[in-house]
């Protein structure tokens, strides 16, 4: 598997400087996607941002975006996702009812897909999609906010899914999402995963470059 790679969220960012925001990311070899995360207030409790923000953003970028869509019904509106900075559309197990459908739906668009796991939802959900999928997003907070606390079960999600990857010679690659922090990022690397999403632990820290001065460092000296 290629290097590991950051996506930071931009759920906690300041919007009305986003451009700053984005520049900061584009002098860290160790951030590699942004990852931007769509609320419909209906499968989570929360709302963020819709479709035209993420193609305006999609300007201002120059980093490659992985969106995470915790919305119901997704595949009625994947299609309104596709921007030339899209890589990744993430949709959830537990919101597309015909799954398979809108993973194909994904790829005919152009853009790779991904399913998101929820805390309580079992890797086998996946057993007839694996071959599939270009991106599996382990939970490891349940959806909706940023700044919560990493669910460690998540650890041994991410090894059975590393383990299904490796024994039918597969190549989807692993995400994390939820309370990763420098303290804890080294065990989801171990445990399989290849993109980590940081959130507040990044864009709330008293010294964000600092931050991501360190997450350089650890992933060229360490993980890589
Ligand atoms: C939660 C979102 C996450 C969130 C992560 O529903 O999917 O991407 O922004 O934020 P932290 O890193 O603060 O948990
Ligand atoms: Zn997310």
């Amino acid at each position: 598997m290629a290097g590991r790679k950051l996506a930071p969220s931009i759920l906690t960012a300041d919007f009305t400087n986003l451009g700053e925001t984005f520049r900061l990311f584009e002098r860290h070899p160790s951030v590699g996607y942004i990852h931007i995360d769509v609320m419909d207030g209906n499968f989570v409790p929360n709302m963020s941002l819709g479709a035209p923000i993420v193609r305006s953003i999609a300007e201002k970028s120059k980093l490659n975006f992985d969106i995470h869509l915790m919305i119901e019904e997704p595949a009625r509106y994947v299609a309104d996702f596709v921007t030339d900075k899209t890589e990744f559309i993430v949709v959830h197990a537990e919101a597309a009812v015909h799954l398979d459908r809108t993973l194909r739906l994904i790829k005919s668009l152009g853009v790779k897909c991904g399913v998101a796991l929820n805390p309580a939802t079992p890797p086998e959900t996946l057993d007839y999609v694996f071959d599939l999928v270009d991106q599996i997003l382990v939970m490891s907070v349940n959806p909706g906010f940023g700044g919560q606390a990493f669910i460690p079960a998540s650890l041994d999600k991410l090894r059975a899914l590393a383990k299904i990857r490796e024994d039918r010679g597969l190549s989807f690659v692993l995400n994390v999402d939820g309370g990763i922090d420098r303290k804890n990022v080294l065990s989801v690397v171990e445990a399989g995963a290849d993109i980590i999403v940081a959130g507040s632990s990044i864009l709330n820290a008293a010294d964000p470059e600092a931050e991501l001065i360190a997450y350089d460092e650890l992933f060229r000296g360490e993980i890589i």
